[in-house]
């Protein structure tokens, strides 16, 4: 009997696969190598770091890996200027920690991908070296994209996207930093290298790939100038800015055709995960997912919500045109934090109350859920003057700091990548060197994960529940949501059920400072989750604490 059980549920499991791939139900947290932990005392995190710590990952809950890059590089871009993609840079390990890596990940159940920069490579990369040699005498070799003239192009990052070549006496062009040239995608030698790069990967086991600035991938092939556009700064649900569309620069129909491309070769290695870093409205960024069959990238980032606001009608509206567009076949990313974005506690003033609020949406909301490290512990930004920043981006600009402040933002990125925090001892238990690569942030002797393993009510423990509250029940991962009506629930309390298989889900959250009351419309028999077991269940209603939560079954 106990026999026959198992088969059943072996083959439900399969039949749930089979409509929609492991990926749709899984959740994320991203690790940012350089920060998360040094293993030999450099300074600097490592692979072998990270190896130490996936006991921390996998105890959390989590179920992906997503690693930014540790390939070789001049790390001006901190990996995101690739200079070789199939060696591993020295500083974070060797070929053989990233196989050791995947391996360790697997041992644990757990999925991994790698971060793939596509669109651009490092100066120091041999190809561009080449191009530069060769001259501009045959075109048809040039892994780049060169002109006598440049267009009008501006990059991601403002300014002219044409950077000029003294040796080769031509322009090339970069969509980000002037130093990370834009590979030619036309000349079909460097997509095959490129896509080869990919399987270089994927035949080592590697689980998939988070996808850089993929929407830039092509750029015009005419080389027309974009339009003037009344508009300054790119906002992550319409990418023009700098007073012009974008119209040839991103979100090109070939770079949507490629990602359908891409999916056809990962599929020679069976259900591999894409994950698209992409900007745009709805339609737009959906369309990097495939056509009515989802055959594209199959994910991509919804980074509508990055720059959230702490209210029921803010979410209700964030989920109900996340809802609109984004239904089976397709699936949602729940994202608040990056490395190259304000961390999310910060946007409400470091308050875990309210980060517990945030985790509770995204975590029980249909969708993959990506968290970046230190989020589950509520680590926030430090403070660093932009003039000695690591990072190259604010040294690009002129601008002064209380302007970009004032819109709630950084441009000094190495206030959110410093040292993952997991005790109180010296640099946070980071590392033994005096000085680490970023200063640890000084609120590491109470924010970090030891202290908040040890207290039951910490937002890395309510993290934790809900993750493996996730796991138990396959409604979170796997269920319809339905947003309750604003009318039939207090101001400022969000409502939505799950609903799968016969088994439904409420959930409550309370984003006011006050309690509130709300009349459920049928009985549900237990408490899944709850905050600070302070909202409680009576009878036909529900009384929620201010700030409160809860999950229903
Ligand atoms: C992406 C990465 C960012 C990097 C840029 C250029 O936006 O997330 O960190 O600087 O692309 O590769």
């Amino acid at each position: 009997m106990a026999k026959y059980l198992l088969h059943c549920f072996i083959l439900l499991c399969m039949s749930a696969s089979a409509q929609s791939p492991w990926y749709h139900h899984t959740t994320i947290y991203q690790i940012y190598p350089r920060s998360f932990y040094d293993s030999n005392g450099d300074g600097i995190g490592d692979i072998q770091g990270i190896i130490q710590k996936l006991d921390h990952v996998k105890d959390m809950g989590y179920q992906t890996i997503w690693c930014s890059p540790f390939f070789k590089s001049p790390q001006k871009d901190f990996g995101y200027d690739i200079s070789d993609y199939q060696a591993i840079a020295p500083e974070y390990g060797t070929m053989q920690d990233a196989e050791q890596l995947i391996a360790e990940v697997h041992k644990r159940g757990m999925h991994i991908v790698f971060d793939m920069v596509m669109n651009h490579t490092s100066m120091e990369h041999p190809w561009f070296k080449a191009d530069v040699e060769r001259g501009k005498a045959d075109s048809t070799k040039d892994f780049y994209i060169w002109r006598d003239k440049p267009t009008n192009w501006k990059s991601m990052t403002g300014g002219s996207g044409w950077q000029y070549n003294e040796q080769r006496k031509q322009y090339f062009y970069a969509s980000f930093l002037p130093f990370q040239p834009d590979l030619n995608y036309r000349n079909p030698i460097v997509k095959e290298t490129m896509l080869n790069n990919v399987r270089f990967w994927l035949k080592k086991g590697v689980d998939g790939f988070r996808l850089d600035i993929f929407n830039v991938i092509y750029k015009d092939g005419e080389f027309r100038n974009n339009p003037f556009m009344m508009k300054a700064v790119p906002s992550e649900t319409d990418p023009s800015g700098f007073f012009q569309k974008a119209k040839y620069t991103i979100n090109q129909q070939e770079s949507f055709a490629f990602a359908k491309e891409l999916r056809a070769v990962c599929n020679e290695f069976g259900d591999k995960m894409l994950l698209g870093e992409v900007s745009g409205d709805k339609a737009t960024i959906k369309k990097f997912m495939g056509d009515d069959k989802n055959d594209g990238l199959g994910l991509v980032f919804n980074f509508e919500m990055l720059r959230y606001k702490m209210k029921a009608s803010y979410f209700h509206e964030l989920i109900e045109g996340i809802e609109q567009n984004f239904t089976e076949p397709f699936m949602p990313v729940y994202v608040f934090s990056n490395h190259d974005r304000r961390r999310s506690i910060r946007r409400i003033n470091n308050d875990m109350q309210k980060a517990r609020l945030l985790h509770l949406m995204q975590l029980t909301v249909r969708g993959v859920p990506c968290m970046y490290y230190g989020e589950e512990i509520g680590m926030t930004d430090g403070h660093m003057p932009y003039k000695t920043a690591l990072d190259p981006i604010p040294h690009k600009y002129n601008l002064p700091r209380f302007l970009v402040d004032m819109n709630g933002e950084t441009l000094n990125r190495d206030e959110l990548r410093t040292p993952m925090q997991w005790n109180d001892t010296t640099n946070a238990g980071f590392s033994t060197n005096n000085i680490t690569w970023l200063p640890v942030n000084p609120d590491y002797k109470t924010v970090n994960v030891a202290a908040e393993n040890a207290d039951a009510n910490s937002l890395m423990n309510s993290i934790k529940a809900l993750l493996h509250l996730r796991k138990q029940h396959a409604v979170f991962a796997n269920g319809d949501l339905k947003l309750i009506d604003k009318k039939l629930l207090p101001k400022n309390v969000l409502g939505y059920t799950r609903s799968y298989n016969g088994k439904e889900v409420l959930v409550l959250i309370n984003y006011s400072n006050g309690n509130k009351q709300v009349k459920l419309s049928k009985t549900y028999s237990n408490i899944l989750y709850q905050i600070d077991n302070s909202s409680n269940k009576k009878g036909d209603s529900v009384v929620l604490s201010p700030l409160g939560g809860i999950v229903l079954m």
